[in-house]
Order: C-alpha cells, then sequence, then structure tokens
C-alpha cells in the first residue's frame, strides 16, 4: 500500500457471475471496495457475509499468485444500519478494512477500537450532506475517512463537486495529526480519470471508482490512469 494516491475499484459495477475473473482484471489496484447495502440503510440490496468471505479468499488467492510482492487490500463499504452488530462479523472474514457510515452507528469511537482490536483497519464515512463537524476531533480514531460524492446506494452516479470543500477542510486536519496517526483520506462516488485531479488537489489520496474501472476497455489500465493523475496532483498540492 505505497503509492501516493490509492485507487479502489468497486465491485458494485463488476459481473456478479463473475466476480473471481472482475477481481484478477483490477489485481494491480489498491484496494477492492466491497459495496454491501441492506435495503434500509440505503434503497438497493447487495451483498452479504457468505460472498465477502468467498472474495476475501478469491483475493488472498490472487495475493499469493502474484509475483511482484504488490498485496490488494480488502475494504468493505457497509452501507447498512447497525454496523455496530454487524461490523465484527466481516471483521473475522479477514478482511483488510470495514467502513461504516457516521449516522448509523451510534458509538464510532468504541466501533473503530473494536474493529482495530481484531486487527482491522477502521474507516468512517460521511454522507454527502453531512459535514466533517464531528469527526473532525476524532480523526486520530480512523485508519481512512470516506467522503461520500454521491448519495450512497447505486453505482454510475453524478460526482457531486460541492463535497470538496468537505475534502479540503479534512484534509487540513488530517495533516496536522502526528504522521504515523494521519488517515486515508477517500472519495467514494462519480469519480474517473476526468476529475480525479480534482479530488486529488482538494486533500484525498485515494478514491474509489467503480463504473469508471470496470466500464473502460481495458480496466487494469484505466486502474493505473486514475492512479497516476491522482498521484501527481496530489503530490503537487500537498507535499508531505
Ligand atoms: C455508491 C457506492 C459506490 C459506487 C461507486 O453507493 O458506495 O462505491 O459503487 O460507483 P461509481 O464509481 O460508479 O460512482
Ligand atoms: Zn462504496
Amino acid at each position: 500500500m505505497d503509492s501516493i494516491f490509492k485507487v479502489a475499484p468497486s465491485i458494485l459495477s463488476a459481473d456478479f457471475c463473475n466476480l473471481q475473473r472482475d477481481l484478477e482484471l483490477v489485481s494491480n489496484s489498491d484496494f477492492v471496495h466491497i459495496d454491501v447495502m441492506d435495503y434500509h440503510f440505503v434503497p438497493n440490496l447487495t451483498i452479504g457475509e457468505p460472498v465477502v468471505e468467498r472474495i476475501v479468499e478469491v483475493v488472498n488467492d490472487i495475493n499469493q499468485k502474484n509475483k511482484n510482492g504488490h498485496v490488494l487490500f480488502t475494504d468493505v463499504h457497509l452501507m447498512i444500519e447497525n454496523p455496530d452488530r454487524w461490523a465484527e462479523n466481516y471483521a473475522e472474514m479477514g478482511v483488510s478494512s470495514i467502513t461504516f457510515h457516521y449516522n448509523a452507528t451510534s458509538a464510532p469511537i468504541r466501533l473503530a477500537r473494536r474493529l482495530r482490536s481484531l486487527g482491522v483497519r477502521a474507516s468512517i464515512s460521511l454522507r454527502p450532506a453531512e459535514s466533517a463537524d464531528g469527526i473532525l476531533d476524532i480523526l486520530d480514531e480512523f485508519d481512512m475517512i470516506l467522503v461520500m460524492t454521491v448519495e450512497p446506494g447505486f453505482g454510475g452516479q453524478k460526482f457531486l463537486e460541492n463535497q470538496m470543500n468537505k475534502v479540503s477542510l479534512l484534509r487540513c486536519a488530517i495533516e496536522k495529526l502526528e504522521s504515523t496517526k494521519r488517515p486515508i483520506l477517500q472519495v467514494d462516488g462519480g469519480v474517473s480519470r476526468k476529475n480525479v485531479e480534482m479530488v486529488a488537489k482538494a486533500g484525498a489520496n485515494a478514491t474509489v471508482a467503480g463504473s469508471a474501472v470496470y466500464g473502460a476497455q481495458n480496466p487494469r489500465e484505466e486502474v493505473e490512469i486514475i492512479r497516476n493523475l491522482g498521484s501527481s496532483a496530489f503530490a503537487a498540492s500537498w507535499k508531505r
């Protein structure tokens, strides 16, 4: 996990009947982004525990076969009610990180600490209408902050540029932390090669990309293009 700017293909835009093939297709990326939806927190239903468990096995397999030492991580984006109750089940499967929503949890610090104690990275997400205020003082409790740049629920929606102020505000707060305590700042929704430089300049150092990657002629190459554009823009704007 050492590129300046990380790319997380969302398998929401993959072929659910050919998941192994579509995971192998993006083995050069940084995280596989797994969208779990429950028909309650968002008006859509995707996959749950048995499928995620199998995805973790397949990704472990990909990592073992990978000869150049590159490691593909798994991030489960829980768009579900009551993550306080369910997140632990995903942690036990050996996923690398779990992203839960700020307004779905009753105790974000408790949940993050519980996940970290299980060896899983903890990540918290804000919907477009939620300000960063509630988490500004507790950023060091998390390994990643996810700013939604669409209303969660569906792939292929239009990117919300009005979220960039929030990204910059969070980046400035993150930069004030000791370097070892700085969470990754990721955006999710409507990001492609056309606007990734904007999100990186605003301060994000990771992005989810669903339709942009899986809708491309060559998804593997698209991951590289988005990562390179993001890395240059981030490096130019935010010296480390
Ligand atoms: C939306 C999901 C996203 C989605 C992104 O609720 O959280 O991860 O798959 O897809 P694109 O990149 O197509 O907007
Ligand atoms: Zn997502």
